[in-house]
Formats: structure tokens, C-alpha cells, sequence
């Protein structure tokens, strides 16, 4: 089976063509990357090191897209991910996340091959799910008690990335539908490991290990700067099992939306994070409070994992410590790596 990692070099992309190339027998595994986020050209030299070519392409011109070899299954992970990016950058974001889709679909019905989706839990309308929280409460610590499913509402606004992604869901499913070809979408909350080269707006998990091992400050930014916000996060070799998975049951398992996150019981606020990374690394640092909240910030949001466990008998293994340890003992290793925070 020949596959096809589209974002290959990125920190998603990167570990999951590692991860199949090692363990999915028979399975050749192509990369399609133009490397323009930071990092992407460490985990391209990573991917090399595997044997696994990175196509230096850029995903929104269909030209050389299309004229790619041939693939039985794409695995799309290509996208700008940053919620305040795609605000800042609308035209960049539209063409990447919703034209680079349209570009691998045509390229996967010329191929008749199917295609796994990684979506994002920030389908979800923003103001559906900051109802979940009652708003006097964000001085205090958020209770994580609700968790949300994949019927949760859509319809109103979500940012302009996950406007993209809902898009691109519902493109897969016309244009499949009328094909006769097979998708899965995995809606993912915050996944977080090795190779993420963390941002404040994306990627907080690595941001928050590296700023205190290496001394630096942060910020807690919106909800009045305590700290009080809540994700769930998930370990990306959990993602990688759970892909691997789906590729080894695609013919039974097909044509479903998933949400899949790290569940209550790795659902962490910033303030815990925190104290985490001071055990952990036993630097204490400066973090600045900035109160003013993004109009497109949500203060919680947990993944109800429910489906994805009843269809795979799957589960995540991997807990909020062994993420931050993981990332802990990457940064203690690879000096080169620790520049990019
Ligand atoms: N990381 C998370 O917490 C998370 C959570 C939910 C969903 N996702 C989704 O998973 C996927 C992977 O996310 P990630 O965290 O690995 O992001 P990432 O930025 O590390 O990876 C994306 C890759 O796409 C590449 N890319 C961007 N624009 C491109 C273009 N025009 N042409 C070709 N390549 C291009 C980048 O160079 C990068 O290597 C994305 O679709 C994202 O929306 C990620």
C-alpha cells in the first residue's frame, strides 16, 4: 500500500510517517511538505533518515499536486494551524486549508484512493462552547466535568480555521459520497509530544516544558490572565496507534467523524501545567498575565472520546506526565531543537 502524508514534515505529519513506516507492514510512505512551518526542515532531515521522501510541493497548486505518483490512501495533515494566524492571514489560510484540500481530493479521485482527515475539534461554534463554562466562574478553577461529542453544534462561528476544517469535511463528503471513495475525519482536541515546535498560539503544550527548562518567560493570555483555562491533550503516539488502526480496519470502519482527544483524565489547565513544569524541570519562571481574551479563545475543552473507544476498543495509554516528560527528555537530548522556543 502506498501512502501519502500530506504536511509530512510537520510535527503531526513527521511522527505518523515514522510511526507506519516502522510498524505498518508492506506500507510505503511518501511525505508532501513545502516546509514552510518552523521545524519542518529538522523532521524532513527525520523522515530522511527512515528512507521516506518528502515531496517539496505546495499544496495549493493543483498542478503538482496532480502530477504526484500514485497512492491507495492519503493520510491529510497539511494545514496553517493556528487559530490566530488564520485571522491575521484569512487569504493564506483559505487557499492552504480549504483550495490545498480540494487540490487532494481531485488528486485521490484521478488515484481511486481514499483518505483519513485530520480535523480539529475547533469545528465547534465558539459560543456553544463558551456557554459550557459559566462565565463568572473564570476567576476560579475551572471543574472539568462536560465533555463534548461529535453532535455538538457547528452551525454558527468558529474562526476562519475552523471554518476550513468544516469545509473540508464537508467537501470530502460530497465529493466522496459521489465517487464512491471512503473517508474517515478525526476530529482531534490538543495533541502534544516530541518534533512540536510549539507556539503560544499553537502548540502550547512544548511551548510551556521548553520556556521552563530553558528559563524564559510566558504568558498567561485572555479569561483575566489566571490561568484557568482547560484542554485536554492528547500524546501524538497515541494518534499514531489509533491511525494505525484505522488503516488496518478502513474496509470495515469508513465514512465517520470521530472526536478524539485525551479525555477527562488528561485534561489539564494552565495553571496545573505549570506546576507540572516546575516539578519537572525545577525552574520556576516569570509568566506575565495578559487579560484581554481573543474573540475566537475558548475557555474549556475536553474531548468526549466515547465513539472512537466503542469503534477501535481503543483508548489513549499515554497521561498528561508522560507527555510532558517525553517532550522534557526530547529538549535534554537534541540540543539543535531547543533554539526554536
Ligand atoms: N497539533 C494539534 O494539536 C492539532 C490538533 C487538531 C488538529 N490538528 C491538525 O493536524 C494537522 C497537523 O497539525 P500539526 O500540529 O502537525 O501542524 P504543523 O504546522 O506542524 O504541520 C503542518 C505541515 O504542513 C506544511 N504546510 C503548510 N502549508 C503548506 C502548503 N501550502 N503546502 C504544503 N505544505 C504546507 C507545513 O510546512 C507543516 O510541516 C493539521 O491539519 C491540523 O489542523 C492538529
Amino acid at each position: 500500500m502506498k501512502i501519502l502524508i500530506t504536511g509530512g514534515s510537520g510535527f503531526v505529519g513527521s511522527n505518523i510517517a515514522i510511526y507506519l513506516k516502522k510498524n505498518l507492514k508492506g506500507a510505503k510512505i511518501y511525505s508532501l511538505d513545502n516546509l514552510s512551518r518552523k521545524g519542518s526542515i529538522i523532521n524532513k532531515k527525520r523522515l530522511s533518515s527512515y528512507n521516506i521522501k518528502n515531496f517539496r510541493v505546495n499544496i495549493e497548486n493543483f498542478k503538482n499536486v496532480i502530477s504526484l505518483p500514485k497512492f491507495n490512501l492519503v493520510i491529510d495533515c497539511c494545514a496553517e494551524p493556528a487559530i490566530e494566524a488564520s485571522e491575521k492571514s484569512p487569504d493564506k489560510v483559505f487557499r492552504t486549508n480549504l483550495v490545498g484540500t480540494y487540490n487532494i481530493l481531485k488528486k485521490c479521485i484521478k488515484d481511486k484512493s481514499n483518505i483519513i482527515f485530520l480535523s480539529s475539534s475547533r469545528v465547534y461554534s465558539i459560543e456553544k462552547l463558551k456557554k459550557l463554562i459559566n462565565k463568572n466562574n473564570l476567576n476560579r478553577p475551572i471543574k472539568i466535568q462536560k465533555v463534548i461529542n461529535e453532535k455538538f453544534e457547528t452551525f454558527s462561528a468558529s474562526s476562519l480555521y475552523g471554518f476550513t476544517k468544516l469545509a473540508s469535511e464537508k467537501l470530502i463528503q460530497e465529493i466522496f459520497f459521489k465517487k464512491d471513495l471512503k473517508y474517515i475525519i478525526n476530529r482531534f482536541g490538543v495533541i502534544a509530544g516530541p518534533w512540536q515546535f510549539g507556539k503560544q498560539d499553537q502548540g502550547f503544550i512544548p511551548l510551556w516544558v521548553a520556556k521552563h527548562y530553558l528559563k524564559k518567560k510566558l504568558f498567561y493570555i485572555g479569561f483575566g490572565g489566571k490561568g484557568h483555562q482547560i484542554r485536554d491533550v492528547l500524546h501524538i503516539k497515541d494518534v499514531c496507534e489509533i491511525l494505525a488502526l484505522q488503516i488496518k480496519k478502513f474496509k470495515k470502519i469508513n465514512n465517520e467523524i470521530f472526536n478524539i482527544g485525551g479525555g477527562k483524565i488528561n485534561a489539564i489547565s494552565l495553571l496545573d501545567l505549570t506546576s507540572k513544569c516546575e516539578k519537572l524541570t525545577k525552574n520556576k519562571i516569570i509568566i506575565k498575565k495578559i487579560s484581554k481574551t481573543s474573540k475566537f479563545d475558548i475557555p474549556y475543552y475536553v474531548s468526549d472520546n466515547k465513539k472512537i473507544i466503542k469503534f477501535y476498543k481503543w483508548k489513549p495509554s499515554k497521561n498528561i506526565d508522560d507527555i510532558l516528560e517525553d517532550i522534557y527528555i526530547w529538549l535534554n537530548k537534541f540540543k539543535n531543537v531547543r533554539n526554536f522556543f
